[in-house]
């Protein structure tokens, strides 16, 4: 089986960190280049992660950095849950590892351009780059394979009741993603909120015994403090690392296929996927949605990826 060509787009971020660990240790994924968005925190702070993971764990895909800001709102970021670096807990060694200086949206359309249309794009941030790039070169849309990402709910939401993060810090650029045409596959809180990371399953990692081990310790146990503090969590979901689990073993998950739309109108529901999830507006969907994940084939497979570092 060939390896599935992606480029990870995401604004680390605790989650973003393992989904960027899982998705350059497995053979089933071919990762072509990691872009950056501003999300989490500035697009400063999630590129000087982005690059500390990337430089710890020895991964040679390199860093593209792109959009500083939303297309339309004003910023927001999630300090709250990463806390003021983006990615409070692990402490890095001096930096050494250097940010690519082609815009990570420009990166995106050449790199569609000269395919084949065989590349997966993998957001796990706010939208930004990749409606940046539809709206620069319409030409890639039809070269997109898929769109695996992390954002949205059927349910509510965790940033405001009814928008989760991601999305509401991009509203408009959803908006762009969804109506693309391009096949969606949207792992929401719905689904990623299964995965919350316990003690057990921290310990159970950091005794792999290797800086893949240590830093998924250190990442989840700063984020079992605040999604505690934040949303009476028992611990912190690995949202973003559904993404790369579900390219690598699409039997873990049920998915419903929907017609999903997101509401720009700056009321209450501002940031909402609105998923028909009923099939009550009989529209054709633009969108597979996550339901239900097998917990611990998850984490299986999280710890067959730690085990791949040295
Ligand atoms: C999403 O928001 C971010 O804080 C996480 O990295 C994840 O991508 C969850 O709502
Ligand atoms: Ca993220």
């Amino acid at each position: 089986m060939t390896a599935r060509k992606i480029i990870l787009d995401c604004d680390p971020g605790h989650d973003d960190a393992i989904a960027m660990l899982m998705a350059n240790a497995s053979s089933k994924i071919d990762l072509l280049g990691i872009t950056i968005v501003a999300g989490n925190q500035t697009l400063a702070k999630t590129a000087h992660n982005g690059l500390n993971v990337a430089q710890l764990l020895d991964i040679d895909a390199k860093i593209y950095p792109g959009m500083p800001q939303p297309l339309v709102r004003q910023q927001v970021v999630a300090g709250n849950v990463h806390g003021t670096t983006g990615l409070d807990g692990p402490v890095f060694p001096e930096l050494h590892r250097e940010a690519e200086k082609l815009n990570g949206v420009q990166f995106i359309i050449d790199t569609l351009m000269a395919s084949d249309g065989d590349i997966t794009l993998v957001p796990t941030g706010p939208l930004t780059n990749i409606a940046t790039a539809m709206r620069m070169e319409p030409l890639i849309v039809p070269k997109i394979q898929e769109i695996v990402l992390m954002g949205g709910a059927y349910g509510t939401g965790n940033f405001t009741p009814s928008a989760e993060f991601n999305i509401f810090a991009d509203p408009e650029a959803a908006r762009v993603v969804f109506k693309s045409g391009v096949p969606i596959v949207m792992m929401g809180l719905d689904l990623t909120n299964q995965t919350v990371c316990t003690p057990d399953v921290i310990e159970r990692m950091e005794a792999i015994g290797n800086k893949a081990g240590k830093l998924f310790g250190d990442l989840m146990r700063f984020t079992l403090k605040t999604q505690f503090e934040e949303f009476g969590l028992e611990a912190g979901p690995i949202h973003d690392a559904t993404t790369i689990g579900y390219l690598i073993d699409p039997t873990m998950f049920e998915m419903q296929d929907m017609f999903v739309e997101v509401d720009i109108n700056r009321g209450p529901c501002y940031g909402r996927t609105v998923c028909d999830e009923l099939n009550v507006l009989k529209q054709t969907p633009n969108a597979k949605v996550g339901k239900k994940i097998d917990r611990d084939k998850f984490f299986d497979l999280v710890a067959d990826c730690i085990k791949t570092y040295k």
